[in-house]
């Protein structure tokens, strides 16, 4: 960065301890890793190629966890998406500055089934460029919608068309990757069902999308975007929460139902931590995939872009009461939404078992690998906004490439040099938490966004399948505008 300045000087903590901590970590880690490799093999010596693309058993063990294409079955599911300025309040009677695809907050829910091809025609009508990303979808690289990296940008006035046949079944969500800090703040988001007919069926589905706005008193979208003082914190965090752009909407549901609730957390930076009062709520799967098997919702920590997969039955001896939807993530608990229950006979349950991942690697030997690239994340002064988020010291749309290959294991690490907060999301992969601060993380599910608190070094493990050049960038949408974006390039 030119002229630009550690914001560490400027009265941020100084991190060289934990860059010592990381280093020795690591160093430990390659010697048990050598030593494992000796006892294991006698002394031969482990090839550079076998250490950094991993051990044999990992990638087989990764077989079959997700599948590595898909057939499509021919039928195609058309949708036109017109994205446009809603003129309308998100608290009536008043003007909001909303916007939105089709002038609905949120936009339409595109539900297909897995196989199908799903083919939608955006039409954009705003005064400005946009583009769609079909966060967490394995779609061919040309259809991931990243301006300069994968597409040209749709300009005002004109349109695109996408195409792709998802290969995972799951809960998904499409948004903007032009200037998202605003567009997606404004209201432009919404969920891609993807159906998968061999799961049971619950008595109810819902579809929650979390938000929060930052509205004044006039309830209009407060429209200073990526201002200092949100790349200074956590990015822009409201005070007017919503789901399904209502706030605490009200539901109602039998006693004796099952239900399966699809959370998706689209808020700029809001992190969420759902809990439902007094019942035994599970999770079923996260960020679309199906965990290995239901564990208990237990405040999940919902980051920006993170979705999960609630399972709950509504007590039979429950009629007539209110089952509070709570965020517990922040100090003050907030009612995200309200479960009335109502009074009649309680229904008979369906009951089966929940759906679950076909095949999860147990990757026991993961630690054992070495890191192949260390992301660091930090920030500077300097850049458009007064301040820049860095990968690795560059900031978007300077990168720093990291090329993976298919088909292998890799080992990444996430450093946060900084005491902010930093969702990190991969375009084009899922993969599965193996470590906090090298203490290992033993998460059976996958994950296409993990938080990573401050001052905190996170590793992941993947086999990538997709090719292309995939972005990777902090899901606090102003930390991604003001540079925290980078390229993995899979070949
Ligand atoms: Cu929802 Cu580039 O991400
Ligand atoms: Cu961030």
């Amino acid at each position: 960065m030119n002229g630009a300045r550690k914001l560490s000087t400027l009265g941020w903590p100084p991190m060289d301890k934990m860059l010592l901590r990381n280093f020795i970590l690591d160093l430990l880690q390659s010697c048990m890793f050598t030593m494992l490799g000796v006892f294991l093999l006698g002394p031969v010596a482990v090839s550079a190629a076998e250490s950094t693309t991993g051990l044999k058993s990992v990638v087989d063990e990764f077989e079959g966890a997700f599948p590595k294409s898909i057939q499509s079955n021919g039928r195609v599911r058309e949708f036109e998406l017109i994205a446009a300025e809603s003129g309308w309040g998100l608290v009536p009677p008043y003007q909001a500055g909303t916007w939105s695809y089709n002038d609905q907050i949120p936009g339409p829910t595109l539900r297909i089934k897995l196989g199908e091809t799903l083919q939608v025609r955006l039409i954009n009508k705003l005064a400005e460029p946009t583009s769609i990303h079909w966060h967490g979808i394995r779609v061919p690289n040309a259809m991931d919608g990243v301006p300069s990296l994968t597409q040209a940008s749709i300009k005002s006035g004109s349109e695109f068309t996408y195409r792709f046949t998802p290969k995972d079944a799951g809960t998904f969500w499409y948004h903007p990757h032009v200037r998202s800090a605003e567009q997606v703040e404004r209201g432009l988001y919404g969920v891609v069902v993807v159906e998968d007919p061999g799961e049971p069926e619950y008595s109810r589905e819902w579809v929650w999308i979390l938000d929060d706005w930052l509205i004044d008193n006039n309830r209009t979208i407060v429209d200073t975007f990526v201002t200092r003082h949100d790349l200074a914190h956590d990015g822009r965090w409201g005070n007017y929460l919503t789901v399904n752009g209502q706030h605490r909407p009200g539901y109602s549901a039998k006693p004796g139902e099952r239900i399966r609730i699809r959370m998706v957390n689209v808020a700029n930076a809001r992190v969420f931590a759902p809990e439902i009062s007094t019942v035994r709520a599970t999770v079923i799967a996260v960020d679309g995939m199906l965990t290995e098997s239901a564990f208990p919702l237990d405040r999940f920590i919902l980051a920006p872009g993170n979705r999960i997969d609630v399972d709950f039955i509504v007590p039979a001896n429950s009629k007539g009461a209110v089952l509070d939807v709570v965020d517990r993530f922040s100090r003050k608990p907030e009612v995200l939404a309200s479960v009335r229950v109502e009074p009649t006979e309680a229904i008979k349950t369906p009951h089966f078992d929940a759906p679950s991942a076909k095949h999860f690697p147990n990757w026991n030997q993961v630690l054992e690998m070495p890191v192949f690239h260390n992301f660091v994340l930090d920030a500077e002064r300097g850049g458009h906004y007064g301040i820049v988020w860095t990968i690795d010291g560059q900031a978007w749309p300077e990168r720093n490439v990291v090329t993976l290959k298919t088909n292998r294991f890799y080992r990444l690490r996430f450093s946060n040099l900084s005491s902010r907060l930093h969702p990190m999301h991969l375009h084009g992969q899922f993969f599965k938490l193996i470590a906090r601060n090298g203490q290992s993380v033993d998460e059976r599910f996958w994950r296409d966004t993990v938080l990573i608190e401050g001052n905190e070094s996170v590793d992941i493990g993947l086999v990538p399948l997709d090719k292309g050049n995939w972005a990777t960038h902090c899901h606090i949408l102003e930390h991604a505008e003001a540079g925290m974006m980078s390229v993995l390039q899979v070949e």
